[in-house]
């Protein structure tokens, strides 16, 4: 299995277009040794010419433009994306499905049914597209413990349910459910190798564990440092908890609950322009790297 890491930030990338943050700032400066990043999403192959575009970010141009491999040139119109997968319907990972709008064939979208109902109500991303390459919805049953999608062979999907919120625009915001919000565990059938991706990972339910027990690869939420991280360099208000994200730090963060998957490599990833994880010289980086966790970047491959 390949694994490329397209956008490894959270959404509004990093830098952010409006941020003066201390990372935003000192990257503008050229102060830190912080790479850019754009916003969330990786591509996922068996064969390495079909890939399986997991989240479709809103710099999914840049992305293509940066990754050759999801660019075969088989036809004169081609593209090496044969599928798309969908975690939730943030902003962040499915408006990407609009720059996608010139594919000659319907877009296979594999998302659950609480996704799909957001993408025709209150961001309707798929109704838009209907008027161009339209789309073709395939489901996510939760029920079913697993899936092969057929554009993809010799991948297996194993979706779980992930506690979250739908986003502010969604008819469902107020009523959470299972399906707004997945983690995944991509298995070659082959090899029985495996990765576990979850962008968005606010509570370690025990239903996760067996999942992330499993993988080789751990690929998970590493948006925040800390839970006042956004009041503290932005002034915001929401903790990290509230926008169902896990920090890194303290009692029960992100580092306690990777200590129990020694075998896995573990990799953060869907990072914050506010978290000071990225630059590399920072205390907290140094904490992660003696606890052997990795932070994500964008170009990152992953061969398992
Ligand atoms: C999140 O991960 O919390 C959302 O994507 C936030 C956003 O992009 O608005
Ligand atoms: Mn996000
Ligand atoms: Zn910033």
């Amino acid at each position: 299995m390949k694994i490329h890491v397209l956008g490894s930030a959270a959404g509004g990338g990093f830098p952010q277009w409006n941020c003066n943050c201390r990372n935003c700032n000192d990257w503008r400066e050229g102060a830190t040794g912080a790479e850019a990043r754009t916003q969330s999403s990786i591509a996922v192959s068996i064969d390495g010419e079909n890939w399986l575009l997991v989240n479709a970010s809103p710099d999914i141009r840049a992305q293509i433009l940066a990754t050759p491999a999801l660019q075969p040139a088989r036809a004169v119109r081609d593209s090496g994306i044969a599928a798309v997968l969908l975690m939730d319907s943030q902003i962040d990972h499915v408006t990407g499905l609009i720059m996608l709008r010139e594919s000659s064939a319907p877009l296979s979208v594999y998302c659950t049914d609480r996704v799909r109902e957001d993408l025709e109500t209150g961001f309707p991303i798929f109704n838009i597209l209907e008027h161009y390459s339209g789309v073709t919805p395939n489901r996510i049953d939760l029920q079913t413990r697993s899936f092969e999608p057929a554009e993809l062979p010799g991948l297996r999907i194993h979706p779980v349910p992930l506690l979250s919120k739908a986003p502010p625009y969604s008819p469902h915001r107020a009523d959470p459910q299972p399906g707004d919000n997945i983690g995944v565990l991509f298995e070659d059938i082959a090899t029985g190798r495996t990765a576990f991706y979850a962008p968005g990972l606010g509570i370690i339910e025990d239903h996760l564990r067996p999942y992330m027990e499993r993988a080789d690869v751990l690929l998970v939420d590493g948006t925040c440092w800390r839970e006042d991280e956004m009041a503290r360099e932005v002034g915001g208000e929401k903790t990290a908890a509230e926008m169902g994200h896990r920090v890194q730090s303290g009692p029960g963060g992100m580092i306690e609950v990777l200590a129990d998957f020694p075998d896995a490599r573990r990799i953060l990833i869907h990072i914050n322009n506010t978290n000071p994880i990225l630059n590399p010289d920072s205390d907290e980086r140094r904490i992660l790297d003696e606890a052997g966790l990795e932070v994500a970047y964008d170009g990152l491959g992953i061969e398992l």
